[in-house]
């Protein structure tokens, strides 16, 4: 009868085992394999509607831009393999928090609010300031101009998102209005739904190049001294390193100059 038992206990515990190996470990990397080989497809999370640093073309979901190339070129340096998901801004550090994603890039100021409590960010790989964009035929000369009547538009969870809300709240503006993505409040400034929209001004120029005739930047950058970088999920410090160490490398051989004159000359 012990024998029996024991047969058993043994042939349990093998099964346990292979169940347990065949469902892989948390986390929201994915595995791939390559001749046997397991390399973790880390997950980078995005919105990308922020051209020139992601965005996608019509009717295409890759997502194009300075932040992917920047990346890529990460990730051969440091012998990682990547895939992007777009959501919502809003969401990218909770995507992180709950396991869901692996790295933010999305021209996320990491001085902004609480979110180095919630994620850890690397180094800055881009510095930039708000501005104010209007239609061509405003006659508004910049942000101090802006009556307590009008509405700005930004995107929800941004600094320009924020900006727009305190704004409200302080009643210097009758709204605040925070969309999901950046097309939107340009779509709403051109149909005059909202008087102005508060963007970073690499973006912002981005949309000037392609529609000088319908819009302007007005008044000065905000001042607000934006510094761009990566995050990751809190506590992952070998990932950071890595990523910090690659961002080091495109500095010094080059690449990231390159990569600074493909998207923003
Ligand atoms: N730099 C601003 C911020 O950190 C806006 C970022 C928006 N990025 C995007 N991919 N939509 O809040």
């Amino acid at each position: 009868m012990k024998k029996k038992s024991l047969v058993l206990l043994l042939a349990l515990a093998m099964i346990f085992t292979f169940a347990l190996s065949a469902c892989g470990g948390g986390g929201s990397s994915e595995e791939s394999s390559d001749a046997g080989e397991e390399t973790a497809v880390l997950k980078v999370v995005t919105e990308a509607t922020f051209a020139p640093f992601e965005s996608t073309e019509d009717g295409d979901d890759t997502i194009i831009g300075f932040d992917p190339d920047m990346m890529a070129a990460i990730a051969e340096d440091q012998g990682l393999e990547l895939e992007w998901v777009n959501m919502e801004f809003d969401s990218l550090i909770p995507a992180l928090q709950s396991d869901q994603g692996d790295i933010i890039c999305a021209g996320m100021n990491k001085l902004a609010g609480d979110r180095a409590e919630k994620v850890d960010f690397g180094d800055t790989y881009f510095e930039s300031d708000l501005m104010l964009l209007v239609t061509s035929d405003s006659d508004l000369t910049g942000i101090d101009a802006v009556t307590s009547d009008m509405k700005l538009a930004s995107q929800i969870g941004t600094t320009g998102g924020d900006m727009v809300q305190e704004m409200q709240d302080e009643g210097k503006i009758a709204a605040g209005v925070v969309l999901n993505q950046w097309t939107d409040c340009y779509l709403q400034l051109q149909n005059g739904d909202v008087q102005g929209v508060i963007v970073d001004k690499p973006v912002g120029e981005a949309y000037l190049n392609a529609h000088s005739d319908i819009a302007k930047f007005v008044g000065d950058s905000f001042g607000d001294h934006e510094e761009f970088a990566f995050a990751v999920q809190k506590g992952n410090t070998e990932l950071l390193d890595k990523l910090n160490a690659g961002l080091a490398e495109l500095k010094e051989n080059g690449t990231y100059e390159e990569l600074v004159a493909k998207w923003f000359s």
